[in-house]
């Protein structure tokens, strides 16, 4: 059992993590998706309740449970993340590890897509919602820290800062998920940590001590 510290420095501080991928029904039974575990939102969600925060931990369906100690919440699509979100009220913080499908499929079906010999199907896809870009961007209750992922495959610094510049973030926990890094499933991870301040590379470690450097950032900017 994970037990809150009752004088962690972020004791009184909600913060909402979003974490693991989106599912875009195409039918039913079928979907498109990010590949995410869920491992590295599920780490930083635990170990910011670890500190005391009151966390709102906002998931598509991952690989692993949710931690013990957080406001839980389970959704399926980009959109009723984006709405989970938003009904989780003001907050200190978000931080936005979610893997969520950059498209949805349109014309998505209520009844299955047979293989009848009607030809293969069309699906028309329309962009979802960008979450970490419409908080960032929150004129009226903004958090006063928002943080970003980027996961790249090239030119992971460039393509990162750009990518917070663009959605407005403050921090953007970058790494490289190119197939010769084993990131993508594994437990460790190599991430840059990219602020105002400039890019700080951190040592390759494991998913949960990134997760305890960066709630430990966390706790020191909200202090
Ligand atoms: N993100 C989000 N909502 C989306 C897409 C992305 O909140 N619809 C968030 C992710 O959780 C992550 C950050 O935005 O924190 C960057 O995601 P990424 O997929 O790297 O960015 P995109 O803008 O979708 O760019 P790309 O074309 O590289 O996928
Ligand atoms: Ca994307």
């Amino acid at each position: 059992i994970d037990v809150a510290l009752a004088d962690g420095p972020l004791m009184g501080k909600h913060i909402i993590v979003t974490s693991g991928p989106t599912h875009e029904p195409i039918d039913p039974v079928r979907y498109i998706a990010n590949r995410s575990s869920g491992a590295q939102g599920t780490a930083i969600a635990k170990a910011l309740a670890a500190l005391g925060a009151d966390v709102t931990f906002v998931t598509g369906p991952a690989d692993v449970a949710p931690p013990m100690g957080v406001n839980t919440v389970k959704v399926q699509t980009a959109k009723q993340m984006l709405a989970a979100v938003k009904a989780a009220g003001r907050a200190d913080a978000a931080v936005f590890a979610a893997a969520v499908a950059d498209w949805h499929v349109a014309n998505a079906g209520a009844s299955k897509i047979k293989k009848d010999g009607a030809g293969l199907p069309q699906l028309d896809f329309a962009e979802n919602p960008d979450i970490l870009a419409t908080v960032s961007q929150m004129t009226e209750g903004r958090p006063p820290l928002v943080v970003g992922f980027a996961a790249e495959t090239d030119d992971v610094i460039v393509n990162a800062t750009a990518k917070r510049l663009r959605k407005r973030c403050d921090w953007i926990v970058a790494n490289d998920v190119s197939p010769e890094t084993g990131i993508m499933g594994g437990s460790e991870n190599a991430v840059t940590l990219i602020s105002d301040a400039g890019a700080e590379g951190w040592p390759r470690m494991s998913k949960d001590d990134v997760a305890g450097m960066l709630a430990q950032r966390i706790a020191e900017a909200l202090a």
